[in-house]
């Protein structure tokens, strides 16, 4: 099977080339999504059997610019559908826990019966994504997936556990929550699924809820911090406080329903694929 990894510079790209023997990943400098006609000479050129498209801006970005998150989030995965769809190749286009508006707290993990309600504009253009490619593609794999963390990207979940072994203070959120997602379980999944062949909506995430200030005291403790100095280094906040642009949903944990019909058991939780990051990083 010959792969097309499209926004190949990215977390969760880097993490799914090790799945393949025959891959081309190409980063942004070398295919933009946005652009039709380089999508159509480029799928046309090299000829993949699947097409996995990892191109997205952030959640905040997209707050300051709507019109660039509709055509990297919504236009560019509508064009590598078609093309996709024109010679006879799969799609898998990433989506995100945040098409849902996460209220009330507390309520069951979300599942694609449920519906979707975003209520920032990266949520809106990764539904609208989503939209895009099931119109132009009948082979496509909406892989809906959450707070993903991994090595090379320096975002909160990944680097908290080496910021308080080295006695860094953080700020945790403490009102929000989701499932996470170590992205080398997201990457194995992943290939799991195209192999099985069932086009579909999917939610791939570890098993469980967490906030980061959960997930701050469970790296803490498995960095061998101990707890009195973990609650001096964890300083907890509310979303609200943190100022961002883009509002996020409170309540997003996901489940999914499409794995178990095909006979795919749920990711394990996510305090264990954490103990794994943080022994092995
Ligand atoms: N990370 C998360 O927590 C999370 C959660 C839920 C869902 N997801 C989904 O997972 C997928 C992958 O996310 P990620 O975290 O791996 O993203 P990432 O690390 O931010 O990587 C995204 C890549 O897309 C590239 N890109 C931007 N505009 C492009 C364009 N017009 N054409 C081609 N490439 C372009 C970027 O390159 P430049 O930087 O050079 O522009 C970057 O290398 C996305 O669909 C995202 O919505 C992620």
């Amino acid at each position: 099977m010959r792969a097309l990894i499209t926004g190949a510079g990215g977390l969760v790209a880097t993490a799914l080339v090790q799945h393949f023997h025959d891959v081309l990943a190409l980063k942004h400098a070398a295919l933009d999504i946005s652009n039709k006609a380089a999508v159509d000479e480029g799928v046309t050129r090299l000829s993949p059997d699947v097409i996995i498209n990892c191109a997205v801006i952030g959640v905040d970005d997209c707050e300051r610019d709507p019109a660039r998150a509709q055509r990297i989030n919504v236009d560019g995965p509508g064009y590598l559908a078609d093309a996709a769809e024109g010679i006879g190749a799969a799609i898998v286009h990433f989506s995100s826990n945040y098409v849902f508006d996460g209220k009330p707290v507390k309520r069951d993990p979300y599942t694609i019966q449920d519906e979707a309600h975003p209520i920032n504009v990266y949520g809106r253009t990764k539904l609208l994504g989503e939209h895009a490619v099931t119109a132009a593609s009948t082979r496509a794999f909406i892989i809906r997936t959450s707070w993903i963390y991994g090595p090379g990207k320096e975002n909160f979940l990944g680097t908290v556990a080496a910021k308080l072994k080295r006695g860094e203070p953080v700020q945790a959120i403490g009102d929000t929550w989701a499932s996470t997602t170590y992205v080398a379980d997201l990457a194995h999944r992943v290939r799991e699924i195209i192999d099985r062949k069932t086009f579909g909506t999917y939610h791939v995430v570890n098993d469980g809820v967490c906030s980061q200030e959960s997930f701050a005291r469970c790296a803490a403790e498995l960095a061998g911090v101990p707890p009195e100095v973990a609650d001096r280094l964890i300083e907890v906040v509310s979303e609200a406080s943190m100022g961002r642009e883009a509002p996020r949903p409170p309540w997003t944990p996901m489940r999914c329903l499409l794995s178990g019909q095909i006979g795919l058991a749920p990711l394990r939780s996510w305090e264990q694929a954490l103990a794994v990051y943080v022994a092995t990083h």
